[in-house]
């Protein structure tokens, strides 16, 4: 298994180009079977995920043309409507087929998710919206098994946010019959990025990043060609890790208004930064002070860059309270740091960092995707090697993360 080994070696600087938004892409790509056109994306960032995703259309029969960041599906006709768990079971995102599946063919079969390193995370909200709109939902031998002659638009209050929910029952009711209304739908950059793309394809939606959003069901989508959004939790990771190594560099090819609540923050930080409309230019600080924040849905603090932040928190003059209100379990990357130096203290869902404290290189490993992220920052500014191990976390999500990190200066090495 490939590990990764950052050597601390002072403040990064240069440029650093993001890649297209991982969470757009996945219910970009399954949206791209709901039409019998093929459909086209852009954009699209190279990373484990979306080879998972891909591999989740062709075992229904898409044909797939992949060409670096362009991808072309065709899903004329598709030979099977399951998704197995074998693939359901490395990748939670799989459960965005079960909404397209149902409205363009009546019939889906998905593998339960199941639970994840952060948490319980069912998907009962997606379920009850589909049942509300008609579709007869049994729960066999681990597989969700969802049929329908044609969805009806019903009215929807999601008791909880939930962004693959949204996303889910949104591209359902594109080819539905009638008007589906969701309400306390998310507001994320990624559930516009779809419901654009969807429009695109000839469906008729409004009030995508709002929490109302209004979906007027059409009996068929044509195809279209649509870029993804950039990735904002990899621009946020890069703000990171520029400002923990007080280094001077440019984010460019990103959106930073998708990132405000963070950028926010870490302006009250101390953090000097330049915005415009596709680049941050993170400046040199001579100190930061610590923040409290508390995770919550878009537009408040991402709880996908909870964990990097923390890091960051750990060379903060000052204690810092962070509050994960959106997953149970999100705090794994707590005793990781505390083994590189860091004082972090858990009482229920908050963490208590108290800074400044040295950094030490180590080896250390994580359970999942952004806390990698977490130790990669931290070890940035450590002393001495930090062996990361199950880098296929960070492989996942993080388009050529060793790359771009050695392009601002750090010394990176992939031990295969
Ligand atoms: C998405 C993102 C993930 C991010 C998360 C929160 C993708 C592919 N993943 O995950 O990176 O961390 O949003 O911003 O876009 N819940 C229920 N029942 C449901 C669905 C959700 O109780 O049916 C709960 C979850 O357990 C969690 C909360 O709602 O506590 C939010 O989860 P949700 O927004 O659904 O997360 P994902 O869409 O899985």
């Amino acid at each position: 298994m490939d590990k990764l080994r950052i050597t601390g070696n002072g403040p990064l600087h240069g440029e650093v180009r993001i890649s297209g938004a991982k969470n757009a892409a996945l219910p970009c790509l399954t949206a791209c079977i709901m039409s019998p056109e093929a459909v086209t994306l852009t954009n699209l960032p190279r990373v484990r995920d979306i080879h998972t995703m891909i591999r989740v259309l062709e075992e229904l029969g898409a044909a797939v043309e992949l060409d670096g960041e362009r991808v072309i599906i065709d899903a004329a006709e598709l030979k099977s409507h399951t998704a197995t768990y074998d693939l359901v079971k490395t990748m939670r995102a799989s459960i965005l087929v079960l909404g397209p599946l149902l409205a363009r063919f009546g019939k889906a079969r998905v593998s339960l998710p199941g639970g994840c390193a952060i948490g319980a995370r069912p998907v009962n909200l997606h379920l009850e919206a589909l049942e509300k709109m008609g579709a007869k939902i049994t729960i066999e031998h681990g597989y969700i098994d969802a049929r329908v002659d044609r969805l009806q638009g019903a009215e929807i209050t999601f008791a909880n946010v939930t962004v693959t929910g949204t996303e889910n029952i949104m591209m359902a009711a594109a080819l539905a019959r009638g008007t589906t209304i969701l309400h306390n739908a998310a507001r994320e950059p990624e559930v516009i990025d779809l419901a654009e793309m969807l429009n695109g394809m000839g469906a008729k939606i409004s009030g995508q990043g709002t929490d109302t959003i209004v979906i007027e069901g059409v009996d068929t989508l044509h195809g279209h060609t649509h870029p993804i959004i950039p990735d904002r939790i990899e621009t946020g990771t890069y703000v990171c890790a520029a400002a923990v190594t007080r280094g001077d560099v440019r984010i460019t090819h990103t959106r930073p208004e998708y990132l405000k609540r963070f950028l926010d923050v870490m302006r009250a930080a101390g953090l000097p930064f330049e915005v415009d409309a596709d680049c941050i230019h993170v400046k040199p600080h001579n100190g930061l002070k610590a923040q409290d924040i508390q995770t919550q849905p878009h537009p408040g603090f991402p709880t996908d860059m909870q964990a990097q932040f923390m890091a960051v928190m750990t060379q903060a003059e000052g204690a810092s309270a962070i509050t994960e209100s959106i997953f149970e379990n999100r705090f794994m990357h707590v005793s990781e740091l505390n083994r590189m130096g860091a004082d972090i203290t858990v009482k229920g869902r908050t963490a208590i960092t108290k800074g400044v404290t040295p950094m030490s290189g180590a080896q250390v490993m994580a359970t999942d995707l952004r806390a990698s992220a977490s130790l990669v920052v931290a070890a940035l500014v450590a002393k001495g090697d930090t062996i990361i191990d199950r880098i296929y976390h960070l492989d996942r999500g993080y388009c050529d993360l060793e790359k771009k990190l050695e392009g601002i200066g750090a010394l990176v090495e992939r031990i295969r």
